[in-house]
Formats: C-alpha cells, structure tokens, sequence
C-alpha cells in the first residue's frame, strides 16, 4: 500500500505498547521487523502515572445501566455493519433476563423481530424482519445461580444507499412494543477515494468510571464507526452472586468453573445504547468473553448479543469476519478458537464455526481487490508483538500459524487490544 493516502482519524484507546527494545542482534541502520524478534520485553512502569488502579465498576444502582424500559420494549438497541454499505444489522433486547437456581427461559418467539426504517424521521417507509435466541449461562454447581437472557433480536437492513442516515425503530409492533426512532450512517461506497472521516479504536472496555471517560472521549470525536477489540464486559470477574473483583487476572482461581455475574452484560449494553444505537460497532472476542459454563459451552454471550457478518462474509462464524469500510477491507481474527493451517483442529470446532480460519483467511484475503479496497486492517485481541511483561507472547503459537499470510498479503495495519497498560492517545493518520 504505497500510494493511497488513508485520510481517516483513528481514536485508539487503550493499547498502546508501552516500551521497546529495538533488539542488539537487528542493524541499528535498519528498522527492525517483528520477524527479526523476539525481542527483550520492556515495560515502562505505570503505576506511578495513575494509569491502572483506579479501574472502579458502575455498581448496578448507576442510572445509566438501570432498565429503562417496560414489558417487551427494546433495551439495549446496537447498530452493526454487515459486509458492505448496502447494509446493517439492528440488535436489540425485548423482556428482561432471569438470574436464579432453577430458570424458565422467554420464549424467542413470543416477541416479533421487526425494524421500521427510512431516510426521513417520520415516514419509516421500509420493513425488515429478523430472528431472535435467548441464550443461557449454566451452572451445574449447587449455590451458583443460573441465567437466562432476555430475547435478543437481529435484523438485516439490506438495499440500503452508502454514506445516508437512515432512521429506524425496532421491536415488535403488535403487542405494541417499538423503540423511539433512532438514526444511524451507512459506510461510503468502496472505492479508493472513499472513506469514513473518523474511526474508534477501542479494546479492554469493561464498564467502570474510566469506561464512561473514554466512550464519552468517543462520542465528543464523533466517529463514523467503532471497533471494539475484545474484552467487553469484564462480567467474568463476578461470582454469580454479583459479588466482583478487581483483580485483572486471577479472579477466583477455586471456584469449579469460572464464574461469572452476566447481568454485567446487560449493563453494559444498556450504558452503550445512547452511543451505539447510532453509531455502527464491529466487535471481536477477547479472553474474558470466553466464559466457560455448564457442557463445555463457552462465549455464548459474545455470540448470541452481538450481530456479526459470519454468514456475509463467509466465515459462517461469530469468531472471525470480513467486512468493508470504503476503501478498507478489516479482517476481524479470533485469536481464542483454532487459527491452524491444518484443515481440523480439535481446538474450538464447533457451533461458531471454529476450526476452519486460516482456510477462511486465505480465502477472504485472496478475494479482496485492492483497487477497490487499497487498505487492509487486521484486528483480533491478543498482540503478537508487545513488548509489555504482561501477557508477553501469550498468543505465539497464532503469530506462528498465521504471520506469513498476512505479510504476504500486504496487510497495512494491526490492532489489537489485551494488554491493558496503556495511555488514551488519538492518532491522526494521514499516512
Ligand atoms: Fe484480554
């Protein structure tokens, strides 16, 4: 990618490494590449900056995570794109979730996934219907308390006009139970000369005060689209009572299976609503989605909440997608099921669509036309190349598997979150 500019702003929020060795063995003329590492890592210590410690949760009394709505109203409205500008998805919530020993999870199809839509606020002029799931957290442990979502609803809009806002309202109008009408921006059509103005980079969010300070940072920035790289809620450093932790990385090492509290989850979703019911967000899973329960089930709270474009994009998976932004093609990667280049894996083949990545990959980055799309960004969570103590080469065996692909493919740019150690910074690229 040597002749288009990228005239975009990212926010990167987060991650940012906090040190580097340029490595003794590498020429000090020549600017050493991450095939030429390992390299020493080097942390910068930050405690003293004030930059960690302070991570303190909305307690679930915080109006802005409350339930706001009644009966089967949508809660939790999101906007997500699907593969290209003709088209998004709308994710809500209708009933509340159950949180007991014994559960009787809503029925799906009691509620009605619909979306009215249009270019003018009052005249919603289009009709799209959709699906809906409820998914369950299982304990089969005496003294943990189950959970049952509340139903969650996903609707395509197709045929829709790049670069438009469109207004909408979601729910189910029999009963009656429709949102307020809401607005979002399509991407710009692809195309060399075509891209969003502002993009927001952001992973490890988690929802405690400096969430509220960064997705505030966000919203002031106004940007066209959000990309969330994994660890979204933090709902596993919760026992199932709604007791938390503060501790990052050792929560709860006794207990028999990895509680978690997903309430958090609905939190979460509620606090985002004002920002992404409008704004697109493209997500990917981070460890802490993973979220381990009753029969080896894991991630299903990832995978049930948030719309993905499996299916658009070929991947047929909630784990890893394409998808493009104007002149960008982003391959979202999922660095937690099987990224081998070996046809099976027993690793993570399952209902997600895990185990067959690196064919999807290699078919997804052959298909891609770089006339049309010049940029490729890769994101998944966990960093190949941080220089950072914590979490150092933690995902090795992905950088090792997949590094080869992606160079020979002239990837442009890599985001990734995990190592939560870093200062908020925006960086302006107009490279
Ligand atoms: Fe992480």
């Amino acid at each position: 990618m040597e002749n288009w500019a990228l005239p975009i702003a990212m926010l990167l929020t987060s991650t940012i490494a906090a040190g580097f060795d340029g490595g003794s063995s590498v020429a000090e003329s020549s600017i050493p590449t991450t095939l030429d590492g390992p390299f020493t890592p080097v942390s910068v210590n930050l405690e003293d900056e004030g930059f960690r410690g302070n991570a303190v949760d909305l307690p679930e009394t915080d109006p802005r995570v409350v339930r706001r709505v009644k009966g089967f109203e949508p809660d939790q409205i999101s906007v997500s794109l699907s593969v290209s500008a003709d088209a998004v998805w709308i994710s809500w919530v209708s009933g509340d979730f159950q949180m007991a020993d014994r559960i009787q999870p809503l029925n799906p199809a009691s509620v009605a996934s619909t979306v009215r839509y249009g270019r003018l606020r009052n005249y919603l002029t289009f009709k799209a219907t959709g699906h809906s799931l409820i998914y369950n957290q299982i304990y089969p442990f005496a003294g943990m308390r189950n959970y049952s979502s509340g139903i969650i609803h996903h609707v395509l809009l197709t045929g829709l006009e790049p670069d438009t806002r469109y207004f909408y309202r979601c729910g189910d109008p029999s009963i009656p139970a429709m949102s307020t009408t809401r607005a979002f921006k399509t991407m710009p059509v692809s195309g060399p000369k075509s891209y969003p103005k502002r993009i927001a980079v952001v992973g490890d969010l988690g929802l405690t005060y400096n969430t509220t300070s960064t997705v505030n940072h966000m919203k002031e920035n106004k940007p066209d689209l959000i990309l969330l790289l994994g660890d979204v809620t933090y709902a596993n450093l919760y026992l199932t009572n709604g007791t938390g932790s503060d501790c990052y990385s050792c929560s709860f090492p006794n207990t028999p299976i990895h509680e978690t509290y997903q309430p958090r989850w609905d939190y979460w979703a509620r606090f985002m609503e004002p920002t992404i019911s409008e704004i697109p967000i493209m997500v990917v899973e981070g460890n802490h989605e993973k979220e381990e329960q009753a029969n080896g089930r894991t991630f299903e709270a990832y995978s049930s909440r948030f719309a993905f474009p499996g299916e658009e994009s070929g991947s047929h998976s909630t784990f890893y997608y394409s998808f493009k932004a104007g002149g960008i093609h982003f391959i979202m990667l999922g660095a937690y099921v099987s990224y081998n280049k070996s046809e099976f894996s027993e690793i993570a083949v399952d209902r997600q669509g895990g185990g067959d990545q690196y064919k999807w990959l290699q078919r997804d980055l052959a298909a891609v036309d770089r006339t049309v799309t010049p940029w490729l960004i890769a994101t998944w969570h966990a960093p190949w190349y941080s220089t950072y103590k914590s979490h150092y080469r933690e995902v090795e065996c992905m950088r090792v598997e997949m590094e080869e692909l992606l160079y020979s493919n002239g990837v442009d740019i890599v985001l990734t979150g995990h190592v939560s150690s870093s200062r908020l910074r925006i960086v302006e690229m107009h490279v």
